[in-house]
């Protein structure tokens, strides 16, 4: 997968990238994020890329010449383009479901009180949010979509069993993990963790995922028991348990 990222603070984006499994997913080839600075495409002497609002009103706003050719720049013409901002549509698993489908894409972060609405007009991206507050940049926002459908990407997990395991328990909270030492400061691990029986372990995972689900996100489990979801006998019945 190709991603641009468009933005005023190149330095943000380079060692997030970098690092884990991002950073092992560019080494070896299955990701490559291209960082382009847009202050660098300003046509002004002093590199400004952004000015007061028309009509008056607080802060400054990006202006559509810089990120216009910095857009151009990459091709954004024939790519899938996202633009981080709060007043976009709620970030979600589907979403980035969909985005990891996609060979490019291009993440534009704005910065100040907003950006040129000629900006939205003309290259009408897909404004995505990550959530209900204010950050003072969609750079952050941008890295936590990259590092969610990054790791959609086959072969980015490394480890394939992890997502298998993962889409059984899809739409559900994870069940509590434990690693050796098998008893640390007199806590045990779960001894049926210990017992080898692999049905019994899934057994217990699922019935944890749906405890902790039913319990912390009501949200997440109304819709999890709304989903027709194949489930075997010993499945249904743990379902059963935590039905009102
Ligand atoms: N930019 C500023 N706040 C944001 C948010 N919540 N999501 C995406 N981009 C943003």
């Amino acid at each position: 997968m190709d991603i641009d990222v468009l933005t005023l603070f190149p330095e943000m984006i380079g060692p997030v990238v970098g690092a884990s499994m991002l950073g092992r997913a560019a080494k070896n080839g299955i990701l490559s994020v291209n960082v382009v600075n847009i202050r660098d495409f300003t046509q002004n002497k002093h590199r400004k890329t952004d000015d007061t609002p028309f009509g008056g009103g607080a802060g400054m706003v990006m202006s559509a010449q810089p990120v216009f050719d910095a857009l151009r720049s990459v091709n954004a013409e024939q790519k899938r383009i996202l633009y981080m901002s709060p007043r976009g549509r709620k970030l979600d698993r589907q979403l980035i479901s969909d985005l990891s489908a996609e060979q490019k894409l291009v993440f534009l972060c704005g910065h100040y009180e907003g950006i040129d609405e000629r900006i939205i007009d003309y290259w009408q991206p897909e404004e995505v949010s990550i959530g209900d507050y204010i950050l003072t940049g969609g750079e952050l926002a941008a890295m936590v979509v990259i590092d969610a459908v990054a790791r959609l990407i086959p072969s980015v997990l490394g480890n394939a069993a992890s997502h298998e395991e993962e889409s059984v328990y899809s739409g559900l909270i994870e069940y509590p993990q434990y690693t050796k030492p098998r008893v640390y400061e007199g806590m045990e691990v779960p001894e049926v963790l210990l017992s080898g029986n692999h049905r019994q372990i899934h057994l217990w995972k699922f019935e944890k995922s749906c405890e902790i689900t039913k319990e912390r996100r009501p949200d997440l489990w109304q819709a999890f028991l709304k989903e027709e979801r194949e489930l075997d006998k010993e499945e249904k019945k743990i379902l059963q348990k935590f039905r009102d």
